[in-house]
């Protein structure tokens, strides 16, 4: 049972020795396939974001707002996963970390127009991996929105492999798919976002509604809109994929600079949450 699991996109589909790999069928709906293999000791499972559900194929054919979150993070719950470490893009808006830098954010702003992503819909009862029934309503606590240990763990794994790393950052979440207007931009500049991307904020609440351990590593890839002359697709797969390897280091680094005994809140965060 892989205790770790790394959700990511392009680029990081070649980080578990000798994989196989499987499908999780959840209340949620079906997961894109998981791969579940080694990084030297330790069983890692790797979820593509973007993959097709039930597809054997792995692709970027999910665009951010059609990610199916809830299966996917119930899914990796129910193969036995109680920490996520994740690698996304995000464009920034801070001059000092120019594309190619990355950071470990530790607050999100969502400014998502669509319905809070949520397991709790009121009149579901959800399962937990321990056998826990919990159902009503949950108004999760979110003041440490990432966990605090996961997030140590990167930035140590980061020190270790020399590669540079911002400590914190805001990160601002956007529906997607399309990039944001510079106006927006200047928006999210006064509120204090640091980067801007479109899958973390929900990945890291679902996770703490589950009490699994969440922590991000962002890359920047490209200047947020406003900041340069225009932003493509494209510009952002080629940094992303000309940083990769950084990304893949600090990650392999990761695994092995996870306590056995977790010390964060996350193992509690449902406790006084129901209503
Ligand atoms: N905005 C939103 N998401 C992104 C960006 C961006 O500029 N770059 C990479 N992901």
């Amino acid at each position: 049972m892989p205790r770790i699991a790394i959700i990511g996109g392009s680029g990081l589909y070649e980080l578990l020795q000798n994989p196989t790999h499987t499908f999780v069928d959840t209340p949620f709906g079906k997961t894109p396939r998981i791969e579940i293999g080694k990084i030297n000791d330790f069983e890692v499972a790797f979820l593509p974001r973007h993959s097709r559900p039930g597809s054997e194929t792995v692709s970027h054919a999910i665009p951010p707002h059609k990610v199916n979150y809830r299966a996917n993070i119930y899914g990796l719950m129910q193969l036995g996963v109680e920490r996520i470490l994740v690698s996304n893009a995000v464009g920034t808006l801070d001059p000092n970390l120019p594309p190619g830098n990355m950071c470990v954010v530790d607050q999100f702003l969502d400014m998502t127009k669509e319905e809070p992503y949520t397991f709790y819909d009121g009149d579901t009862t959800i399962e937990l991996k321990d056998g826990r029934k919990v159902s009503g309503t949950v108004h999760i606590d979110v003041s440490q929105p990432f966990c605090p240990e996961l997030r140590s763990v990167l930035l140590e794994s980061a020190s270790k492999t020399g590669v540079p790393v911002r400590d914190g950052g805001v990160y601002v979440r956007t529906s997607g798919p399309r990039f944001e207007t510079p106006a927006e931009i200047n928006a999210f500049r006064i509120l204090g976002a640091t980067v801007v991307g479109m899958t973390a904020a929900p990945e890291a609440v679902l996770a703490r509604e589950l009490e699994l351990c969440y922590a991000s590593i962002s890359m920047s890839t490209n200047f947020a809109a406003g900041m340069q002359q225009k932003i493509s697709h494209e510009e952002v797969g080629v940094i992303f994929g000309q940083n990769i390897e950084n990304v893949k280091k600090i990650l392999r680094e990761a695994v092995h600079l996870i306590p056995k005994e977790k010390s964060c809140p996350c193992p509690l965060a449902l406790a006084g949450a129901t209503a």
